[in-house]
């Protein structure tokens, strides 16, 4: 356990660096959040369309299985052959019948059961499987799995309450508003690592400060500037989040005809934004604990982050677009993917600072970082508040006991 372990007087003002940067930490995250009572988004089901379509995803740092099984069932599974602990399934996404181990070829079927073992009753009369061995008992671990209007969480935990109950009325208003029940198409994927710890990302995006100041592009093309109607909705323990904000476009003024114009957009339509949502221009969701659900003008993604090591997270981000909608909006949401993608015009600043941030918080993790914008913990209307923040660190020290 670190030296340092425990948590400043001053309550979600203060963050102590330690959670960034001791490895201890990291495990009992993992055991405390991670696997223990949270809805964990793994997939959309329009991944796995039909009986046998799997995709691989993650709970925490733990490796799993998306898969469909026979009947059209969702079922997420551990990665991990029941025998010796090989990884099952290697290829990212496909269709299979059975799960077949590399090591050994235990065969699993869609439902998870342990239906196939070699050399189970040994050769010539000799060896095999001892007569105690029951497959039945030997079938994949299984998670449990909720999906709402096409959008697949899984859990560890055997008392998760209903997902429409854990996100709350304040946020199941803005997850309904994009996700609605329209069928769903996947149209980009991207994965990319950050050299930072998985809290340092999920922070960033309930930081309304940052995203006016850091993010250039957004403050000069006006899609994100911090005298915009803005509304920070935080979930009543502080789990979830929201940062809703509605740009003006109007674009920053500069100090002279030169600069203004050596930062004007060859393409405009890089941001032509076609309005299609009841209001904002963009939320910025965070369900805890790892999952951004984002609509930025008309790209519309799921980042979700792995969190690998104390200093290292994984980002996978899922474009996706309505089923049945106009190509022209389709071709849209891919361009503006280009600006909010992994390596886009706004992301790209991110990634850099958080590999920065972590640098220094892991020099002398007896220092705390100053979470002092605004006031509170909850709801506010205006865009220079790091409330979000301290809702999340106000959730976090209950269920980690700091
Ligand atoms: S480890 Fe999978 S079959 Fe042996
Ligand atoms: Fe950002």
């Amino acid at each position: 356990m670190s030296e340092f372990y425990g948590w400043p007087d001053a309550g979600a003002r203060r963050l102590p660096q330690h959670i960034y940067a001791d490895k201890d930490n990291f495990q009992r995250e993992l055991d405390a959040i991670f696997f223990a009572d949270s809805w964990n988004y793994v997939a959309l089901s329009c991944e796995v369309p039909e009986p046998g379509d799997y995709i691989l995803s993650s709970v925490g740092n733990v490796g799993v299985i998306v898969s469909r099984d026979r009947k059209g069932t969702i079922r997420v599974f551990v990665n991990r052959c029941t025998h010796r602990g090989a990884r099952l399934c290697e290829k990212r996404k496909g269709n299979n019948k059975l799960f077949t181990c590399p090591y050994h070829e235990w065969r699993f079927n869609l439902e998870g059961r342990l239906v196939g073992v070699p050399l189970s009753q040994g050769v010539k009369g000799k060896g095999g499987m001892s007569p105690q061995f029951d497959p039945q008992n030997h079938g994949l671990k299984q998670l449990n799995v909720c999906e709402r209007h096409g959008v697949v969480f899984a859990s560890f935990s055997n008392d998760m309450v209903p997902l429409e109950t854990y996100l709350g009325p304040k946020i199941l208003r803005y997850f309904d508003r994009v996700c609605d029940g329209r069928p769903l198409k996947v149209i980009g994927k991207h994965k990319h690592v950050v050299a930072g710890n998985w809290k340092l990302q999920i922070e960033n995006v309930k930081d309304t400060v940052h995203a006016a100041i850091l993010h250039s592009f957004f403050t000069l093309f006006g899609i994100w500037r911090s005298d915009q109607e803005t509304e920070i909705v935080v979930e009543d323990k502080g789990m979830h989040s929201v940062l809703a904000s509605t740009a003006t476009f109007s674009k920053q003024q500069t100090h002279s005809e030169e600069a203004d114009s050596e930062f004007s957009l060859l393409d405009p339509s890089l941001i032509a934004h076609e309005a299609e949502f009841s209001h904002a221009t963009g939320a910025v969701m965070t369900i805890w604990p790892n999952l951004i659900f984002l609509q930025q003008l008309n790209c519309l993604v799921m980042r979700h982050v792995e969190p690998v090591s104390h200093d290292k997270c994984v980002k996978t981000w899922t474009f996706f677009a309505y089923e049945d909608e106009d190509p022209a909006l389709t071709a849209r949401r891919v361009k503006q993917a280009n600006l909010l993608g992994a390596s886009g015009l706004v992301t790209i600043d991110d990634n850099e600072i958080l590999a920065s941030c972590q640098v220094g918080l892991q020099q002398q993790s007896q220092f705390e970082c100053a979470i002092e914008y605004g006031e509170g913990s909850s709801d506010c209307d205006h865009m220079v508040s790091e409330s979000a923040i301290r809702g999340f660190y106000n959730y976090y020290r209950q269920v980690m006991e700091l």
